[in-house]
């Protein structure tokens, strides 16, 4: 409606002739997003890449952490601030279970926060949500703080990516967690195709989506032998990933789908080089997406931080998904790198892991999203109130953590991968 506006405008007022950009800006964000070759494109056909940062609700209480200390329009100013375009923003399958357990009806805020952390603290820390977000009350629902994070990403013109982190509503993620890989112990592949379903119907109300991720760091269910013998491999992979495929994109024809690899989502070569996924034959191909083989991007994680050479580094980046993006592999993708991060302080942005990173993922014009947003959580692995000295904010969310990195290089980081 805002876009026949401004054209109706600009043929009436010619001496200032209306731009393609003018129109893009007016209509954003120009869904559906596809890919065409290793390229994201809007629907003016605009090359699209994402440069953000996660902002975690998949832990225990299952929705977005900070707002005890900030509000929603408050926290997405900030990640606008950065120059930024997008967020990854994480939920847990058990969010959905819950609804399908509670008749269909979502679990209040109330609940949700005394579920998770204790009756005194839940109301404690509910109290403090209220205060900070006064349009919510105790009886807002989990999914209603979800929609408000979207409308307020809609309104910011930040896309949003959202990530199906974990199955149980926990801190992840180790390889005996439970949610490691489908079938593992909290891991029900059916609640999984379930939720992904659910929340991919559930999200086409929000302006602002644009893709969905299917499981963050599939990984060797490693105090489940049977379980990892009988299918922690890239063929028992590839079956999954297409009936997870399948339930996003039967639900929601719109959204990218993003695929994440082995070991700890650390690789995705053989789907790039097009050779067995093993120990099958098969090999993956695009015509098992059908009509749908333009929504598909890789995504892969990366936490050499202790590296010191930046050409290693580069080497296996390249190798292990992002040569997709040069155009000659078996296979060509958009490739994302949407998790890495560190400690944010005064100097270990200096080091060569952060800054290869700053180098590399502009250059090949990759989209990514760094770990993480959170200067705390209101849980994680039973401490409350969680300091997270990889935050990109401080513990009350109210400023950066390190002012040095962000103004001396994580928004230049941005500014080169968006310009
Ligand atoms: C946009 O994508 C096309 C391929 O469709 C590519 O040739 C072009 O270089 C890209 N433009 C920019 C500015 O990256
Ligand atoms: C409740 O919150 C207080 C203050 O943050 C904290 O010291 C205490 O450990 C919390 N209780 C539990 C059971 O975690
Ligand atoms: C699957 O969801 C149901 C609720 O519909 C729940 O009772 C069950 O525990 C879930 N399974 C797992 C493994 O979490």
């Amino acid at each position: 409606m805002r876009l026949s506006t401004v054209l109706a405008v600009a043929g009436v007022v010619s001496a200032t002739p209306l731009i393609d950009s003018d129109v893009r800006r007016a209509a954003w964000p120009n869904t559906p997003h596809v890919t065409s070759g290793r390229w994201v494109k809007d629907a003016t056909g605009t090359n699209i890449t994402y440069a953000g940062t996660n902002w975690p609700g998949a832990a225990d209480v299952m929705i977005p952490e900070g707002l005890q200390y900030q509000s929603i329009a408050t926290i997405v100013t900030k990640i606008k601030s950065l120059g930024m375009n997008a967020i990854r923003l994480t939920y847990a399958i058990q969010m959905i279970d819950e609804i399908y357990s509670n008749g269909g009806k979502d679990v209040t805020l109330q609940k949700a926060f005394v579920q998770a952390l204790g009756q005194t603290n839940g109301t404690r820390v509910l109290n403090q949500v209220l205060t900070k977000n006064p349009s919510f009350s105790a009886s807002t629902t989990r999914l209603e703080v979800f929609d408000a994070v979207a409308a307020e990403c809609a309104k910011q013109q930040i896309y949003i990516l959202l990530d199906n982190h974990i199955s149980k509503g926990m801190w992840c993620c180790s390889g005996d967690d439970g949610n490691s890989w489908w079938g593992d112990k909290y891991f029900d592949t059916g609640n999984w195709t379930r939720g992904l379903a659910y929340m991919a119907n559930h999200a086409k109300s929000w302006t602002a989506l644009t893709a969905m991720s299917l499981r963050n760091e599939p990984r060797e269910p490693t105090n489940n032998a049977a379980l990892s013998k009988s299918s922690y491999n890239w063929q028992g992979w590839y079956g999954f990933v297409k009936q997870g495929a399948n339930a996003i994109h039967n639900a929601n024809a719109d959204v990218l789908i993003f695929l994440s690899g082995l070991s700890f989502d650390t690789t995705l070569t053989p789907v790039v080089q097009g050779t067995a996924l093993t120990p099958g034959t098969a090999k993956f191909s695009l015509s098992d997406f059908p009509g749908y083989a333009n929504k598909l991007v890789l995504e892969l994680h990366n936490y050499e931080t202790s590296t010191t050479s930046c050409s290693t580094l580069r080497g296996n980046l390249d190798r292990n998904g992002f040569n997709a993006l040069s155009g000659t592999t078996p296979n060509v993708f958009p490739v994302m790198l949407t998790e890495f991060g560190f400690q944010m302080d005064a100097t270990t942005w200096k080091n060569t892991y952060s800054t290869c990173l700053a180098s590399y993922l502009p250059e090949k014009k990759a989209g990514w999203m760094i770990w993480v947003l959170a200067g705390s959580y209101y849980i994680r692995s039973g401490r409350q109130d969680y300091d997270e000295n990889w935050g990109l904010l401080n513990h009350d969310w109210s400023a950066w953590r390190s002012p040095s990195y962000v103004n001396g290089a994580l928004m230049t980081m941005v500014k080169n991968t968006l310009s």
